[in-house]
């Protein structure tokens, strides 16, 4: 005899898996055996980056080679080139927003990748590094064409943080906005079976291929319960500001808080399935963000004294905690990145992750696939 089955909704607490790349606590994150804080005070993204898809810290030999890997892979092809310039009508015709595009130009560099269908480790770990080299290139030109602009071509001299940002304007960032970005890249490269990640895993399972998986965890990140939340997150504060007016009025942001808690509206940057206590990446991210508004001004200092106070009121009447989207929303507000641009960016960085786990998956795979408790009507028949 079968026990009945069980189920938890959305499975919460479900261990799905194992994995070496990361784990998830309340006590703490960690990638491989580095603590979070340990990796963004001490590694740069690519270093992260190659410990995530190689699964060791790289020697600095190794790191050089690694880099020079990624610089050489920047270039994206005339096919997906020709797409990216349709993007600027796509986007202010309200057809596509820049994840749908990025979805679109990630499968469109599987057709044109000589080893898309080849899913052994070496193939595996070649299209990672190509996939990785080539995601800012397809942010950074979608964005040049939404804003009307030729194409900036990736630079060979910049590291993969200030490359992107350098990409998306033509101007090179000053250091301590590569810093900035390249700390995000690092917070947000992995994070065990999150929705996206799983999806990849799901679709890798299957044994297709690697493109075809991470084009199935970009659409799962868009989603504002997921990635989508830090533009959400971003979108919300500009809402109360609009609402409350120039000034940080305490009481009329407390008045918006309470209607919000009444309307049931959920706040966007807000709570997490797993860290219920806290996410260890924003306090990380809120602190460099914060140090970037005081050096770009008052409105940016006005600005996150706004996410501060509703911080406090999440937090003292709901305990609820802000995850890394809410300081996301901010600090790359203040570093001049467009709205629609945040999540492009965290797959950007998740890509690492997500390849991360579709190698882990293919080297020891096992269609996953679980069983729904169907909870239809009674068998009847077709004539009544
Ligand atoms: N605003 C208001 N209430 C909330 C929020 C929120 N952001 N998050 C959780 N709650 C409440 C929720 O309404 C529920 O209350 P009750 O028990 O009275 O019904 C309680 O807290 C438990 O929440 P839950 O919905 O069972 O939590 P979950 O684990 O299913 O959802 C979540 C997790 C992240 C989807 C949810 O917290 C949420 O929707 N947050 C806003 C979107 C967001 O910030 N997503 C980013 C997630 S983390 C980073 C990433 O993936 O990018």
């Amino acid at each position: 005899m079968t026990s009945a089955p069980t189920h938890a909704k959305g499975l919460e607490g479900v261990i799905a898996g194992e994995t070496e790349i990361c784990n998830v606590e309340q006590s703490a994150l960690i990638y491989r055996g580095y603590e979070i804080a340990d990796l963004a005070e001490n590694a740069s993204f690519e270093e992260v980056a190659y410990l995530l898809l190689v699964g060791k810290k790289p020697t600095p030999e190794e790191l050089k080679v690694f880099q020079s890997e990624l610089v050489s892979e920047r270039k994206i092809p005339e096919l997906v080139q020709s797409f990216l310039k349709q993007s600027g009508d796509l986007v202010n015709n309200h057809a596509a927003v820049p994840m749908d595009i990025l979805r679109t130009a990630v499968s469109m560099l599987g057709h044109l990748d000589a080893q898309c269908q080849d899913n052994s480790a070496d193939a595996n770990l070649h299209k990672s590094k190509r996939l990785l080299a080539k995601i800012p290139t397809i942010i950074g030109h979608m964005q040049n064409n939404i804003d009307g602009r030729d194409f900036v071509a990736p630079t060979e001299d910049l590291s993969h943080s200030a490359n992107l940002l350098y990409m998306m304007t033509g101007e090179k960032p000053s250091p301590e906005a590569e810093k900035v970005m390249d700390v995000s890249l690092v917070l947000y490269a992995e994070h065990d079976y999150n929705a996206s990640t799983f999806t990849s895993r799901v679709i890798a399972g299957t044994l297709s291929d690697m493109h075809g998986a991470v084009t199935g965890a970009i659409a799962a990140l868009k989603g504002p319960l997921h990635g989508g939340a830090n533009e959400a997150a971003m979108d919300m504060l500009a809402e109360i500001r609009k609402d409350i007016g120039p000034e940080n009025d305490n009481a009329k942001i407390l008045d918006w808080m309470h209607q919000a808690f009444e309307d049931k509206r959920k706040l966007m940057g807000f709570g997490h399935r797993v860290y219920k206590n806290g996410d260890h990446r924003a306090p990380i991210l809120h602190a460099l963000g914060r140090k970037a508004a005081e050096a770009r001004g008052p409105e940016f200092v006005r600005l996150f004294e706004l996410g501060e106070e509703v911080q406090r009121i999440m937090e003292t009447e709901k305990n609820i905690y802000p995850n890394v989207d809410f300081p996301c929303g901010m600090t790359y507000f203040t570093m001049g990145i467009p709205v629609p641009q945040y999540t492009p960016i965290f797959v950007a960085s998740r890509i690492t992750g997500w390849c991360a786990h579709i190698m882990e998956q293919h080297a020891n795979n096992r269609l996953i696939r679980p069983r729904a408790a169907y909870v239809g009507p009674e068998t009847r028949n077709w004539n009544g």
